[in-house]
């Protein structure tokens, strides 16, 4: 039994048909990437698993069970936790306030995650009564990671955390996800930066207009033809 098992997705945004038919599966302990152009289907299929979006048929399973039509906060309790596109940070809120909201499927906060974080993060403990506004892009792109790790997740979905961030900044995102990874964490990371997912991923997915094109051992993906033409800049 895998970790996370999709199996023949659909999903429309009204007459559109975003996915027309995805299957993957992400076994525990991996990191896994989902590649390909914009507007392919990336988001939409990490916001299915997340039930932030509903599908029109296929099945999710996690952790054996069926999560398919269950709701988004019932999912992250279940252990699925999903850092959005763009980061999504409040930010007129503090950065302890913004990794407090993280932890929101919990009763009580516990404060030895908020310790955990800021072991992962010790910028976010330095900075924690600012404002999250006032963060850099980069700091803002951990904090978002911050506040998914609050609810421990088993399984991390990560769209685009390099998005906008300068070269620096993107090394030490890429870093933070390996950091993340070896604490346990199981990872499907959709990025843009193709070159970088698949050298740290074990394996990938390629989805174009909705469909799984090609997918595979990471490394063996990166030497293709095809991806190194379409993503990797040839
Ligand atoms: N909220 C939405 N309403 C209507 N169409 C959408 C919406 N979100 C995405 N789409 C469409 O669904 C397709 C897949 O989008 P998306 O999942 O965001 O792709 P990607 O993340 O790979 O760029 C695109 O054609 C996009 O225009
Ligand atoms: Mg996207």
């Amino acid at each position: 039994m895998s970790l996370l098992e999709v199996s023949n997705l659909s999903v429309y945004y009204g007459h559109i048909h975003a996915i027309k038919t995805v299957s993957l599966v992400v076994e525990e302990g991996e990191i896994v990437s989902l590649i390909g152009a914009n507007g392919a289907g990336k988001t939409t299929t990490l916001q299915t698993i997340s039930g932030i979006v509903p599908s029109s048929s296929g099945h999710i399973t996690f952790n054996g069970m069926d999560i398919t039509a269950m709701r988004a906060h019932t999912i992250v309790q279940k252990g699925i936790s999903q850092v959005p596109e763009g980061r999504r940070v409040f930010k007129q809120m503090s950065v302890e306030d913004n990794l407090k909201l993280g932890a929101f499927t919990k009763r009580t906060l516990n404060e030895k995650d908020l310790q955990f974080i800021y072991s992962i993060f010790p910028v976010l403990e330095e900075r924690k009564r600012q404002d999250a506004g006032t963060l850099s892009g980069g700091e803002q792109q951990m904090l978002a990671m911050g506040r998914a790790m609050m609810a421990r997740p088993k399984l991390l979905l990560l769209d685009e955390p390099s998005m906008g961030l300068s070269p620096l900044f993107v090394k030490e995102i890429f870093a933070t996800i390996n950091k993340l990874h070896e604490w346990g964490t199981t990872i499907l990371l959709v990025e843009q930066n193709a070159k970088m997912a698949l050298e740290i991923s074990d394996r990938a997915y390629v989805l174009q207009t909705g469909v799984v094109a090609l997918e595979g051992d990471a490394k063996e993906l990166m030497n293709k033809d095809e991806v190194r033409k379409a993503y990797l800049g040839g």
